[in-house]
């Protein structure tokens, strides 16, 4: 058996039973795990979907030139298919992406635009108003704009839908989803609605986006927006593609407590996922009253975890968030240095943690210090002369 080519893996992700990490809830709970898809999001389906349509309707033509602003999953799954489709991609990002993203994106061919972060969306130089302006300038080329593109919802109406239905065999009783854009929310609530109009839809957003706010109340309040690390959920816009007619309740999550969980469903189950992975799943775990023993509950999981090494798998910068009690783990091991004994690791509370003495931690420090001077004397000289010290 063989594919033609990696477009043909797309969707179809398994359905996997979270047995402990969500073992104190009183019913199943089933993730949707969308890295699983060749370019390792949910952001597959969509970018091919749109793409395919616009080749349908004739916006997009052979030799053509696909463009999106995106600092992320979506600007990956454009530069792989692109490649396999024969397009040019250009890909508008914000000076905040970071060179491992920016590399990722070339590797599969994709031209990468970098504007500055600190200006308005409306601004010209914003990475929306760069891409815009390229795609009028660009002949044959297509803007794919996935915050107003209906196909973008549609793509999971045909298919994260239809697949979590029959993986459930049309047991599912609560839809739990991250809510940025609102594709993969609403169009696969759409679809669930259609077979159960019972079926509850749980959007998951951020504290610091416009998306709760407007839902409860109708309201855009420019108020709520507040900065916030969490990559993918949330927004400051109300975009075409969040169908809140469909959502039953909207659960706000702190940033905190998506990577604290996040972390821990890497270490209870093995599925090492994104940072609104954490998310959704915390989201389950705080509507945990509302959920009895029959129940069937799926939570979509967007992406990987590999995106995030730098964040919320490096302990270091959980230490640097104030959500780890000590950098123990960033502390490289010395020569000579006898590696702590199982029983001087007393975990805490949080499974994540160690206890370690405030002296403990000097001393390791302090070896680590001195072990770095002799390695690297002549550097260390070389920069006190440069600093004139
Ligand atoms: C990691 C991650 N999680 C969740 C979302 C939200 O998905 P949607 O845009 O379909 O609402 C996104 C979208 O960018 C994402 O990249």
């Amino acid at each position: 058996m063989h594919v033609d080519n990696v477009l043909a893996t797309i969707g179809n992700t398994p359905l996997i039973h979270l047995q402990r990490a969500a073992a104190h809830l009183p019913c199943k709970v089933f993730a949707k795990v969308e890295s699983f898809n060749p370019g390792h999001s949910a952001k597959d389906r969509i970018a091919l979907y749109m793409i395919e349509q616009a080749e349908r309707s004739g916006h997009l033509r052979p030799g053509g030139t696909i463009i999106e602003a995106t600092s992320g999953n979506t600007g990956f799954s454009i530069a792989m298919i692109s490649a396999i489709k024969g397009y040019r991609c250009i890909l508008t990002l914000t000076s905040k992406a970071s060179q491992e993203k920016i590399s990722l994106l070339k590797s599969m061919g994709a031209e990468v635009v970098v504007c500055p972060v600190e200006v308005d969306p409306e601004d010209p130089r914003s990475y929306y108003s760069v891409a815009h302006r390229m795609s009028e300038d660009i002949p044959n080329s297509f803007y794919l704009a996935q915050n107003f593109n209906g196909d973008n919802a549609e793509a999971h109406y045909r298919s994260t839908g239809p697949e979590i239905w029959a993986q459930t065999q049309g047991k599912i009783t609560h839809y739990v989803c991250c809510a940025g854009t609102g594709g993969t929310l609403s169009g696969t609530a759409r679809f669930l609605k259609e077979q159960n109009p019972a079926i509850q839809i749980i959007g998951v957003d951020a504290y610091g986006s416009v998306l709760t706010k407007f839902w409860e109340t109708g309201e855009y309040d420019p108020n709520e927006i507040k900065p916030y690390k969490v990559e993918g959920l949330g927004k400051n816009i109300i975009p075409h593609n969040m169908a809140f007619e469909l959502v039953d309740q909207f659960i706000k999550v702190t940033d905190k407590d998506s990577a604290v969980v996040a972390r821990e469903l890497a270490r209870k189950e093995a599925l090492m996922m994104g940072y609104s992975s954490g998310s959704a799943l915390q989201a389950v775990f705080q509507i945990a009253d509302q959920l009895s023993k029959d129940d069937v509950v799926v939570v979509l999981f967007s992406d990987h975890g590999s995106r995030y090494l730098g964040k919320i798998y490096n302990d270091e910068w959980m230490y640097d968030q104030g959500w780890l009690e000590t950098p123990q783990a960033m502390i490289p091991d010395v020569k000579g240095e006898q590696a702590p004994q199982p029983e001087q690791i007393m975990p805490s509370q949080a499974s994540y943690t160690y206890m370690i003495s405030y002296e403990a931690l000097v001393d390791r420090y302090k070896k680590y210090y001195r072990t770095y001077r002799m390695k690297y004397r002549k550097y260390i000289r070389q920069t006190r002369q440069n600093l004139g010290l």
